[in-house]
């Protein structure tokens, strides 16, 4: 058993990071398929806080090399910025430690301006995007209009389609009355940052199928959450790219029958950024009071993200869409010292019981959450040393969660460092 996919089952920000950080200690290679710098993931060691928008979250363990695959959409100088701000953590990233796919897409100025402009225009109907360009990006790229890492090694090729693409996109920017974007602005600085990136691109299929033909341990990190997914997520309220364990694959050339577990991260209760249905949604002091015990501000934006009770529906599907067969539950301790808790095992739609999400905005709007309801626990159990000791009510938390999923916790993580973890099962050992 050697590869592992990871992903979280909800709207993003199940703690992905941490659970990856604490993983990687198992694992010869940490890669990002998907996704861009809308990620914001976060790992708490020593008591400092990183957070990293591309750089996979295992970097910091000595043995494990980083890979970027071509599934993920590149702001190089983000990307620039997290190397250099780990250089100077004392951290050596070179060529040997961080892998990037010379196939990824690159995010370019007018994929941020345009992203900025549409949400600007579309006030009421807006997505509620991270505005870092990642929409336009993967439109270009499925239009057959992207560059691609490589391209910008190539500063001739790339000087005479970025002046052909600039006029499209002017004209475009144009219509949204925003600023538009001179050639003689971008074009050094983007050849530059090629120049930069030039070592560390290489073919990561081919690195990937190397890996595990030697039986190395290759540990996939998805970004966002199920329901961000383009195909399957609360669409339009998602992101742009497949956010799902199968995208693993197509986003970095390892063939699917290459991979032998997959992971679900699941928050103890849910929490969206941006717009787009909530059926948990908790609009008064109990949603504020998660946001404030959870610290739930968007690790990218800043924003407060929107809080509600355990829905177990979509983790349920969750299970289904990515063939989940672990799972790790997270920030179980932000649920100290509530009176009831409450988890969301149904809805109620038109008088009718269902138990999976419809497909269309509509149907979601009119659902109603049928809940079971739980004893909560006063304990703070930041502390706590085994799984034995956590209080009774915990337990039961845990317990009536599984039995519904049908799928067993390997993790249980009740706090944001390192150490706030318990692995009852390594996923790497299934
Ligand atoms: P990701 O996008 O899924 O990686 O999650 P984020 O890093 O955006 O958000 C998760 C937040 O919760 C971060 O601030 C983490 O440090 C924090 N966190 C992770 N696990 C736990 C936990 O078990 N308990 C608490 N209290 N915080 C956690
Ligand atoms: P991690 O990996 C939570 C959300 C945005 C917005 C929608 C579309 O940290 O879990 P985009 O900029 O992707 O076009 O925005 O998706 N979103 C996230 N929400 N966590 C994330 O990543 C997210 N990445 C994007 O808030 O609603
Ligand atoms: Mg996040």
């Amino acid at each position: 058993m050697s590869t592992l996919v990871v992903v979280g089952t909800q709207w993003g920000d199940e703690g992905k990071g941490k659970i990856i950080d604490v993983l990687t200690e198992k694992a010869d290679y940490v890669v990002r398929f998907q996704g861009g710098n809308n990620a914001g993931h976060t790992i708490v060691i020593n008591n400092k806080k990183y957070i990293f928008h591309l750089i996979p979250s295992g970097i910091f363990w000595p043995q494990t090399i980083c890979v970027i695959g071509n599934g993920v959409v590149v702001d190089p100088e983000v990307l620039i910025q997290e190397i250099e701000r780990l250089k100077k953590e004392g951290l050596k990233v070179d060529s040997k430690k961080l892998l990037i796919s010379e196939k990824a897409h690159v995010i370019m100025p007018y994929h941020k301006a345009l992203d900025l402009a549409r949400e600007k225009k579309a006030k009421k109907d807006k997505i509620g995007t991270t505005c870092r360009g990642i929409g336009p990006c993967y439109e270009d790229k499925v239009a057959r209009k992207g560059f691609r890492l490589i391209d910008l090694t190539y500063p001739e090729l790339f000087k005479e389609k970025l002046k052909a693409i600039l006029e499209e996109k002017n004209f475009i920017l144009k219509y949204f009355n925003a600023e538009t974007i001179k050639f003689e602005d971008i074009y050094e600085k983007y050849v530059k940052y090629g120049e930069y990136l030039k070592p560390y691109l290489t073919d990561v299929s081919l690195v990937l199928w190397k890996a595990k033909r030697e039986d190395k341990k290759i540990l996939f990190e998805g970004a966002q959450g199920t329901f961000l997914d383009i195909d399957h997520g609360t669409y339009p309220y998602v992101t742009s790219s497949n956010t799902l364990a199968g995208n693993a694959c197509c986003g970095s050339g390892l063939g699917p029958l290459e991979i032998d577990m997959v992971l679900g991260v699941v928050k103890a209760y849910t929490t969206r950024v941006g717009e787009g249905p909530f059926p948990t949604e908790l609009k008064n002091e109990l949603g504020d009071r998660l946001r404030t015990g959870g610290f739930e501000f968007g690790s990218t934006t800043g924003r407060p993200r929107r809080c509600g009770w355990l829905d177990l529906v979509l983790v349920k599907t969750a299970i289904r869409l990515n063939s989940i067969k672990a799972l790790a539950l997270t920030k179980l301790d932000v649920l100290s010292g509530f009176e009831n808790l409450k988890i969301c095992i149904a809805y109620e739609y038109e008088g009718k019981i269902i138990d999976y999400l419809p497909s269309s905005l509509n149907e979601m709007a009119k659902l109603k959450p049928i809940y079971k309801d739980l004893p909560g626990w006063k304990r703070d159990i930041k502390n706590v040393k085994r799984f034995e000791d956590l209080p009774d009510e915990t337990k039961t938390y845990i317990k009536t969660i599984e039995e519904y999923l049908e799928v067993p916790f390997y993790l249980i993580s009740f706090g944001p460092e390192r150490e706030s973890c318990f692995i009852l099962k390594n996923p790497f050992e299934n």
